[in-house]
């Protein structure tokens, strides 16, 4: 039968490091909180049970992990070893294999954890280390290992000597342990070292003078064991996991031109065949449907953008954007917004919370919002939809087929029925009937010669 298979995480930290008012686990990477990118890794394998230890923050935290996790509070952070011990309650006594992860390694990837779970338990090993060859190793707890290469302790950058901190190898700070070893080794690790913690890492050496079989997984992959522990490394993570977004689009088919200045969530969908031009972001639930062609400089967030469409310099967000509709430059798309196919929302045109059907055209200059327009609708330069009256908003409908003339003001709530024009400049009031020419401005007189008589005037 296979061993069950429980999980710790590491979360309790302050993170003095980053200098900062958010407690550093919850720190965005790709704009989700690390610990949440290592809770999501390990609720693909599985397991029996995952620990999220809690401490600084502990309510935000909670708020933001929600059940996919159970968690346990360290009240006082006395070291990452005292922090697995505060889950002894739940699961010290159980048989199992338990995989421990820092809530600040936000790189680290369920195959590799797989990997790690794999042979810790191929090898029927009491514990084995991921560890990893950096060329800059400072900060990190080093792998010392013996005259026949086993695994003999870690040690932390602050306790090692000169010689030691020469060691490449470093501890990613993720174990398997055997899960019974582990709670039993804890009650012997003292704080006996330069920052009077009691480590986790001491586990190893308690473990190897008992004899028992230590091993180490050391992973290729040294850029996915990254521990975030200030805003360089946090950069580093960021550009790293941006990388890895970027190079999976790629692979399955999306045109990035620039993908070092391209920024994509981790939640979008895109499909093969769209081309993304520079400086663009793309977050939230967004998803891109193939041929599109997106940027440069966009910037977009849970949309839905249909095939063929192309949206240059522009933002949109919430919204449905249709088939090959062509939007920007310089467009703006608010929320709730429902574009339908083959649409153009052109140069300096907002829209908010309304509705272009098909074939329906605003291609210069203008705010909708609030508006139902139908199909094969053209709106001229300038018009705009009057929705607010500096407490309520009301709604603009314009039907299939209408025109509405440039630097129009439609005041709603107001109907221009199907068909219907409106000519350049009216200040529509009342609604328009179908097939009707509404003209509300006031009548053009030229006076002849007027001019001249001015200027005679002065001359005087
Ligand atoms: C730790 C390891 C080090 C390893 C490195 C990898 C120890 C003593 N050192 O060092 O060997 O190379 O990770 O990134 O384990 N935490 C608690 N409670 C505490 C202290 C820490 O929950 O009392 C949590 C933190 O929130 C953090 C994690 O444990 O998520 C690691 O703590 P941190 O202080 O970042 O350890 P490092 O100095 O990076
Ligand atoms: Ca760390």
């Amino acid at each position: 039968m296979a061993k069950r298979r429980y999980a710790i995480v590491l979360a309790a930290g302050q993170g003095t490091r980053m200098k900062s008012s958010l407690y550093k686990v919850l720190h965005p990477v790709v704009g989700k909180p690390m610990v949440e990118h290592v809770v999501d890794q390990l609720n693909h394998l599985k397991l029996s049970e995952l620990i999220t230890i809690v401490g600084f923050g502990a309510e935000k935290v909670k708020e933001q992990l929600g059940d996919v996790t159970k968690f346990v509070t360290q009240e006082k952070q006395l070291g990452t070893g005292h922090a697995v011990m505060q889950a002894e309650p739940l699961i010290g006594s159980a048989e199992g294999t338990t995989i421990v992860v820092c809530g600040d390694t936000p790189l680290l990837t369920k195959e590799t954890m797989e990997a790690l779970i794999n042979q810790h338990e191929a090898e029927d090993a009491k514990v084995t280390i991921l560890t990893a060859k950096l060329d800059d190793a400072t900060g990190y707890g080093r792998i010392v290992r013996n005259t026949t290469n086993g695994v003999e302790k870690i040690v932390e950058h602050k306790d090692a000597s000169e010689k030691e901190r020469n060691i490449k190898e470093i501890n990613t700070g993720t174990y398997c342990f055997d899960n019974q070893a582990l709670f039993e080794a804890l009650q012997h690790v003292t704080n006996d070292n330069a920052q009077g913690e009691y480590y986790l890492p001491d586990v190893i050496e308690i473990l190897k003078d008992k004899g028992e079989k230590i091993t180490a997984y050391q992973t290729e992959d040294y850029e996915e064991t990254i521990g975030v522990n200030d805003r360089v490394a946090l950069a580093k993570a960021e550009k790293l996991m941006r990388t890895r977004i970027n190079h999976g689009h790629m692979k399955n088919g999306v045109t990035l031109i620039d993908p070092d200045h391209t920024y994509i969530g981790m939640d979008v969908t895109i499909e093969p065949d769209v081309t993304i031009y520079p400086g663009c972001t793309i977050d939230g639930n967004t998803v891109i449907k193939e041929n599109a062609t997106i940027g440069p400089n966009s910037e977009i967030k849970n949309c839905e953008i249909g095939s063929g469409t192309v949206l240059k310099q522009s933002v949109a967000h919430d919204s449905k954007i249709g088939e090959n509709v062509q939007i920007g430059p310089f467009a703006h798309i608010r929320p709730l917004s429902e574009i339908g196919n083959n649409v153009r929302i052109g140069n300096f045109v907002e829209v908010k919370k309304s509705v272009f059907e098909d074939g329906s055209k605003a291609s210069h200059l203008s705010y909708i919002g609030d508006a139902e327009v139908g199909k094969k609708v053209n709106i001229g330069c300038g018009t705009i939809t009057v929705n607010y009256d500096g407490e309520n908003k009301f709604k603009t409908i314009i039907e299939d087929d209408a025109f509405i003339g440039c630097n129009s003001n439609l005041i709603a709530p107001v109907t221009i029925k199907k068909g219907a024009y409106v000519a350049a400049g009216s200040t529509i009031t009342k609604d328009v009937p179908e097939n009707a020419l509404s003209i509300a401005r006031s009548r053009q007189t030229n006076k002849e010669g007027y001019v001249e008589k001015i200027k005679n005037r002065k001359n005087k």
